[in-house]
């Protein structure tokens, strides 16, 4: 039986009216999207719904260690339905590789359940061999984008460039995220693995069986309520203990979801200019140190650029870009609190990569956020530490349900799921990205925006 589901009641009207008995024929009729009810993880849930196909183009490299993960089986019925199709075209090197892909995908495209996944693990294009390689591996990108924008029913379709000198177990962590229901709305994208190197290994004083975030530290700014809630909480699911940190302000619904998770309410603006050192006091005197950082506090002043004042300019920058700046500086300081296999992950946003009118100061310091990203993850990477960013597109929150009408609809619908995202979405890409086990992934910017078009 499918596991589909969602962990909480939506408001998306249209997405349930579309679904129901007399909605659903009639938005058929009318050629209306059809926004699917995608499957979320529940604890002791299957890794996908239905078995895996693994297929390989060219002479696939990682296929045997694919064939490890327990879930995943070379010899499924040939007229099974899916719960995910696996494509190892690490391999792929010329043009007949590439059409060979292509036919693979197209069959087993047509066997998936809905919420089925497609993935496709390749080399990456600047590794090729020669120019011919170089453009079969670029190649596969436009055509996994293009595949996720015409998979149905909640189907997702994703691309992992592996790096040469990735050892095929610094993929699993990747792998095993974008064929289970966490990634429900991560849908064509493109991360890279490298080698995890020191910024790999397991949790300390964990074994194999426990949560991934067993016996951790991790910190979450802006978790009183919205995204960096629902983030605190699955760290907290996962086995980390967290520190929720907001405003003194919010000070009582931090308190709320704090004692909601088992977690620690750290009271601070992280614009006040000794932020820096009261949250590495803080982390290193109660606990020793510190393994995660998620920045997510961020705040909007939205004004068209005519309009906008200092006051507003100045905020934004300040809570959204500067604040992370002099916290990282902090904990990657010599005695630094953040500890090796550190994670920091930042929390940016698809304006910052589309741009959005109204939004030049928002943009600006989440585009910040990503330049921040990339030029810290080599800087840290002698230290053992990843850095990433997560960019939501359309989130179900406060922010978002007070939107007008036609905006807040335009949003949900334009992308390849056609419906907003939920904070629980946002928050398990973070979990993945913070793992132990995803020591390879740095200096990256994962878009959980459903493949939204903007930007695109
Ligand atoms: P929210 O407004 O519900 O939550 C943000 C939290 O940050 C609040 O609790 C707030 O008190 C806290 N905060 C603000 N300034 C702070 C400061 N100086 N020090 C400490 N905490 C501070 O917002 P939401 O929607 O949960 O957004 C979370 C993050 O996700 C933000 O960075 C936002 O830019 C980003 N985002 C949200 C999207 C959405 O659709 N809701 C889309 C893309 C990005």
């Amino acid at each position: 039986m499918s596991d589909t589901g969602n962990a909480r009641t939506s408001s998306d009207w249209y997405r349930m009216l579309a679904n129901g008995r007399i909605g659903g024929p009639l938005s058929r009729q009318l050629g209306l999207p059809r926004p699917a009810q995608l499957r979320r993880y529940r604890p002791g849930q299957s890794l996908t719904d239905g078995p895996v196909r693994l297929a390989t183009a060219g002479t696939g490299k990682l296929a045997d260690h694919v064939l490890t993960l327990p879930e995943v089986d070379q010899v499924v019925e040939p007229d099974a339905r899916l719960g995910a199709l696996v494509l190892d075209a690490t391999g792929l090197d010329t043009l007949h590789e590439l059409s060979v892909a292509q036919e693979l995908l197209g069959s087993g495209i047509r066997r998936l359940r809905p919420c089925g996944r497609v993935l496709v693990l390749a080399g990456t294009p600047e590794q090729a061999g020669d120019i011919t390689a170089a453009a079969a591996r670029q190649a596969l990108d436009g055509l996994i984008r293009s595949v996720a924008k015409e998979l149905r029913d909640g189907a997702t379709a994703n691309l992992v460039q592996v790096s040469t000198e990735a050892a095929p177990a610094d993929t699993d962590s990747t792998v095993r995220f974008l064929l289970s229901a966490r990634s429900a709305y991560v849908d064509g994208q493109v991360v890279r693995v490298g080698a995890a190197g020191s910024a790999g290994g397991a949790s300390p004083d964990t074994d194999a069986g426990a949560p991934p975030h067993a016996g951790r530290v991790v910190v979450v700014t802006g978790s009183a309520r919205g995204i960096g809630a629902a983030i605190a909480e699955v760290f907290a699911r996962d086995g980390a203990t967290v520190v929720c940190l907001d405003v003194p302000a919010q000070g009582e619904a931090l308190a709320a979801t704090a004692n909601r998770i088992g977690g620690l309410a750290l009271q601070l603006d992280i614009t006040t200019p000794d932020a820096a050192d009261r949250l590495s006091e803080y982390v290193t005197g109660r606990l020793g140190g510190v393994d995660v950082i998620v920045h997510n506090a961020g705040i909007t002043r939205d004004k068209l650029l005519v309009n906008m004042d200092d006051a507003r300019w100045n905020s934004v920058l300040a809570v959204n870009l500067r604040a992370q700046l002099e916290l990282n500086a902090a904990l990657l300081a010599p005695e630094t609190p953040l500890r090796t296999g550190g994670r920091i992950v930042s929390v940016a946003s698809t304006s910052g990569i589309a741009g959005n009118r109204g939004q030049t100061n928002y943009a600006a310091s989440k585009a910040g956020v990503i330049g921040m990203v990339r030029a810290l993850a080599p800087r840290a990477a002698g230290q053992g530490i990843t850095v990433n960013a997560v960019a939501p597109g359309f989130i179900e929150t406060e922010m978002t349900a007070a939107m007008p009408f036609g905006t807040r609809e335009a949003g949900r619908r334009i992308n390849s799921l056609h419906q907003g995202g939920e904070p629980v979405d946002v928050a398990e890409t973070v979990a993945w990205l913070a793992e132990p086990g995803s020591g390879g992934v740095t200096g990256q910017v994962v878009r959980v925006c459903g493949q939204s078009l903007l930007g695109a």
